[in-house]
C-alpha cells in the first residue's frame, strides 16, 4: 500500500515488516554471501521506509533499518596480515591478448619468444593461503583485500584436500589455491538445504563462500568442499626451479593439483591448451571460467616481479562471456566525473550467468550507432534503440554490456536514438573534442552531476575510504540543503558544523546520534591520509591509483607535490621536464595535473580540502640496506645484460628514483655502449657514471 494510505497501526505493522525483512537481507548479504533480494529491491524497501518513518516520526523504532550506515562488516573471525601478498591476475580475452602478453614478457626480459609456461584451469572458486610450519597446519587464511585477510583455520581444517600435516616440506611453507566446490556436492548440498526449508545457493561458488566463511566450524565439516594447491606465498626455502617443478612438489607433499597443468611453448601452444580445456569445460565436474598462464622458470618470475596487484609473469585467459537477451526499456545518460556522458541502457531484468541484470553499458554514442572510434561497422551497422530486443553479456566482474540487437523484433513506430547535445544534469553544451570518443559535460564546477561523482570518487575505496560515507550517502548529503557537501572539504567540517547546529545530522533519512558520531569518527580517522591516496582521491583525469603512487613516490611530500604542480605551470622548464622524466606520466596526463592546480577554482578547492589534513610523505619500502635508496638514477646508451623496464623496476625496488634525463639532481649514470649526450651532460656536471656492470655490482646483482 501507498505510504501515504497508511494508518498509524498499519504503519506500525509495516515498519516492524521493513526491519525484519531488511535485517535479515544485510545478514545473507553481508555475512552468508548469499544474497536474498536485489540491490533495487532493497534500495526500495530502505527508501519505503525511510518515508514511513518521515509520515510517522514517532513510530520510528530503535532497530531501524535507517540507522544502520554502510556495510557491517562480517565480524567473527580474526584479522590475518599475510606475510606476503595475495595477489590478482591480469586478464586476456583473446587471443590477440595472449601473443601481447608473450611479447611483453619477452620485452621486459629481452629474450626472444617462445617462452616457456604453464597452463592450467582457473578455478571458479575462492583463494585460501595454508600456512605450515615444521610440516603442521598453523594457519589458513582468506584472501580478503590482499594484504589483509580473515583467519579461518578450524574451518580449513575440515576440507579433505588439506592436509593437517606435511612430510619433507620446508620448515615454513605457505601453500595457496582455490577452495570450490565440486557440481555433484553442490547439487547434493542445495538438495538438503531446500528439504530442510532453508535458501539454495546461487552457484558452487557462493556455496563455497558460505561455507568456508562459517563461524561454526561444524558445518564448514558437513559442507563438501574441495581445494586445488597452484601457487605460494612465503617459503624457507624454494619448492623448485619452475613452476611445473613446484606444483609437482606439492603434489608430492600431498596436496590436490590440477591435473590438466601442462608445459607449453609459446602463445600458440598456450592456446591450443585453452580450447582442448575449453572442449572439456563442461564435463569437469566443476566451474572454471579460464585458463591461467606463468612463465615457467621461477627465476624469470623473479625478475618480472610485480605491477601494483598483478605479476608480470601470469595471466588470467577467460572464457567468453555469458550472455542472455531481454529489452532495452530506455537509455539514459550518466554523467561521470570527468564530464563523459555515458550510455546506460535500463534493461527488463534478465539473469545472466547467474547473476540479474537490469543495468547494461552502452560505451558511448558511435557504438549505439553501430560505429568504432574509426568510424568502421560494428554489428554491421546495426544500431541500438529504445524498445529493442537485445543481446547482453557479462564476463566476470565487469559491467555487464549490451552486445547485438535483433532488428527483427522492431517495431514500426522505432526511432534511432538522438544522442544529446547538452548536458543533461547542467544543460552545459556537451562537446566532443577531435579524436575522442566520448562527449563531455563543459559545465566544470557547476555541473552538480560532475560535482557528485568527483565527491563519490574522492571516498572510494583506494582515495578515502570513509567508512560509512558511501555513494548513497555522498548522494543524500550532496542534495541536502543544509549538511552541504558540495566538495571534499565540506566532508571535514560536517563534525564542527553539526556541533554549531548549522548541518543537523541526527534525526535526519535515519541518522542517529550514534552513527553520527561513527561517521565523525571515521571521517576524522582520514584527516591522516597517504599521500598518494590523497592524489588519487583528487580525480584528475588519466590520473589513477598507479599514476598517484608514481608521483606520489617521486614527489615523497605533498608540499613538494604542490611547489612542483606550480612551478611546471608553462609546460616547460625543469618542473615540467622532472614530471614527464616520471616513467608512466606522459604529457596528455601531465598537462591534465598541471591543469587542475592553475584552474583557480579546483586549485581553490584543492587548497581548501588540504588546509584539514595531514597528508603523510611516502614511507620509503624498506630498503635499508640499499646502497642506492634514494638516488637519483639515469639508464642511458644499451642496456646488455637486463631489458630498460627491468633495469628501472629493479632500481626502484631498491629505493632508487628513475628519471629519463641528467640534471643537476642526478647521482648515478648508467652508461652503455651508445651513451651520447646524456653521459656527456653527466660529465660536465659531475655526476657519477658506471657501466652496467659496475651496477650489478653495486646493487649486488653482478
Ligand atoms: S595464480 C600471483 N592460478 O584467480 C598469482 N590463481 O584472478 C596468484 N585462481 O586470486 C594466482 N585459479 O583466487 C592462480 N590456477 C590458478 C587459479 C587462480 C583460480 C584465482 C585466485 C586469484 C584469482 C586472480
Amino acid at each position: 500500500m501507498d505510504v501515504a494510505g497508511l494508518d498509524e497501526a498499519q504503519a506500525r505493522d509495516e515498519l516492524a515488516r521493513l526491519a525484519r525483512v531488511l535485517g535479515r537481507a544485510n545478514t545473507a548479504y553481508y555475512q552468508q554471501d548469499r544474497p536474498e533480494i536485489t540491490d533495487a529491491e532493497y534500495d526500495r524497501l530502505k527508501r519505503r521506509n525511510a518515508e514511513i518513518e518521515a509520515r510517522f516520526p514517532w513510530l520510528k523504532r530503535a532497530d531501524s533499518p535507517s540507522d544502520q550506515v554502510g556495510a557491517p562488516v562480517a565480524e567473527g573471525f580474526a584479522k590475518v596480515k599475510h606475510a606476503v601478498p595475495m595477489l590478482s591476475l591480469g586478464n586476456a580475452f583473446d587471443d590477440a591478448d595472449v601473443v601481447a602478453f608473450e611479447e611483453r614478457v619477452a620485452r621486459y626480459l629481452g629474450m626472444e619468444r617462445p617462452l616457456e609456461f604453464t597452463a592450467e584451469p582457473k578455478i571458479d572458486g575462492l583463494s585460501l593461503s595454508l600456512r605450515y610450519e615444521g610440516g603442521e597446519l598453523v594457519q589458513a587464511a582468506t584472501r580478503g583485500d590482499g594484504e589483509t585477510g580473515e583467519n579461518v583455520t578450524a574451518n580449513a581444517r575440515m576440507i579433505n584436500d588439506v592436509p593437517q600435516r606435511l612430510q619433507g616440506a620446508p620448515e615454513v611453507l605457505e601453500v595457496r589455491g582455490e577452495v570450490y566446490m565440486r557440481h555433484a556436492d553442490f547439487a547434493a548440498l542445495n538438495a538438503a538445504q531446500e528439504a530442510k526449508g532453508a535458501k539454495p545457493f546461487a552457484n558452487p561458488r557462493n556455496a563455497a563462500a558460505g561455507s568456508l566463511r562459517q563461524l561454526d566450524a561444524r558445518i564448514t565439516k558437513a559442507r563438501p568442499l574441495a581445494f586445488f594447491a597452484y601457487a605460494w606465498g612465503e617459503l624457507s626455502e624454494p619448492l623448485s626451479e619452475t613452476q611445473m617443478g613446484a606444483i609437482e612438489r606439492l603434489k608430492a607433499l600431498g596436496f590436490s593439483t590440477n591435473p590438466l597443468t601442462k608445459l607449453c611453448n609459446g602463445a600458440e601452444a598456450l592456446i591450443d591448451h585453452y580450447r582442448d580445456i575449453e572442449e572439456q569445460r563442461a564435463t569437469l565436474g566443476y566451474d572454471i571460467d579460464g585458463v591461467v598462464y606463468k612463465v615457467n622458470d621461477l627465476g624469470l618470475q623473479r625478475r618480472l616481479g610485480f605491477r601494483s596487484t598483478t605479476p608480470r609473469w601470469a595471466i588470467a585467459h577467460k572464457f567468453p562471456a555469458e550472455t542472455a537477451h531481454t529489452w532495452l526499456e530506455k537509455i539514459e545518460i550518466q554523467v561521470g566525473r570527468t564530464g563523459a556522458l555515458s550510455p546506460v541502457a535500463r534493461l527488463t531484468p534478465v539473469t545472466v550467468g547467474g547473476v540479474v541484470v537490469s543495468n547494461a553499458t552502452l560505451h558511448n554514442e558511435d557504438y549505439i550507432k553501430g560505429r568504432d572510434s574509426k568510424g568502421n561497422p560494428i554489428r554491421e551497422g546495426r544500431d541500438i534503440r529504445e524498445g529493442d530486443w537485445v543481446e547482453v553479456y557479462r564476463a566476470g566482474d565487469v559491467i555487464p554490456k549490451v552486445r547485438d540487437v535483433d532488428v527483427s523484433k522492431r517495431g514500426p513506430d522505432s526511432v534511432p536514438y538522438e544522442f544529446p547535445t547538452v548536458c543533461p544534469e547542467c544543460g552545459s553544451p556537451a562537446v566532443r573534442e577531435e579524436g575522442d570518443s566520448v562527449a563531455r559535460c563543459t559545465g566544470g564546477m557547476i555541473c552538480p552531476a560532475q560535482a557528485v561523482e568527483k565527491l563519490k570518487h574522492f571516498v572510494s575505496r583506494g582515495a578515502f575510504d570513509i567508512e560509512g560515507l558511501g555513494k548513497k550517502q555522498i548522494e543524500a548529503f550532496f542534495k541536502d540543503e543544509q549538511l552541504f557537501i558540495r566538495e571534499p572539504a565540506d566532508i571535514f567540517t560536517l563534525e564542527q558544523r553539526d556541533a554549531q547546529n548549522l548541518a543537523k545530522l541526527k534525526n535526519r533519512d535515519g541518522w542517529g546520534e550514534k552513527s553520527a558520531e561513527k561517521l565523525f569518527a571515521a571521517i576524522n580517522e582520514r584527516r591522516k591520509i597517504p599521500l598518494n591516496r590523497l592524489i588519487f582521491g583528487l580525480g584528475i583525469r588519466h590520473v589513477g591509483d598507479s599514476t598517484a603512487n608514481l608521483l606520489a613516490t617521486h614527489y615523497g611530500s605533498w608540499q613538494a607535490f604542490e611547489a612542483a604542480m606550480d612551478a611546471a605551470a608553462p609546460h616547460a622548464g625543469e618542473a615540467w621536464e622532472d614530471l614527464l622524466s616520471i616513467d608512466g606520466v606522459g604529457e596528455v596526463m601531465a598537462r591534465a595535473l598541471v591543469d587542475t592546480f592553475h584552474t583557480p577554482e579546483t586549485r581553490r578547492a584543492i587548497d581548501k580540502l588540504a588546509a584539514h589534513l595531514d597528508v603523510q610523505d611516502v614511507k620509503a619500502a624498506d630498503t635499508s640496506g640499499s646502497p642506492v635508496a634514494g638516488k637519483t638514477v639515469v639508464f642511458t646508451g644499451t642496456l646488455e645484460q637486463m631489458t630498460r623496464a627491468e633495469a628501472k623496476a629493479r632500481a626502484e625496488a631498491l629505493g632508487a628514483k628513475v628519471s629519463g634525463s641528467v640534471s643537476k639532481k642526478t647521482d648515478i649514470v648508467v652508461a652503455g655502449p651508445g651513451a651520447g649526450s646524456k653521459a656527456k651532460k653527466a660529465q660536465e656536471l659531475g655526476v657519477e657514471i658506471m657501466s652496467e656492470s659496475d651496477w650489478l655490482a653495486l646493487i649486488g646483482d653482478a
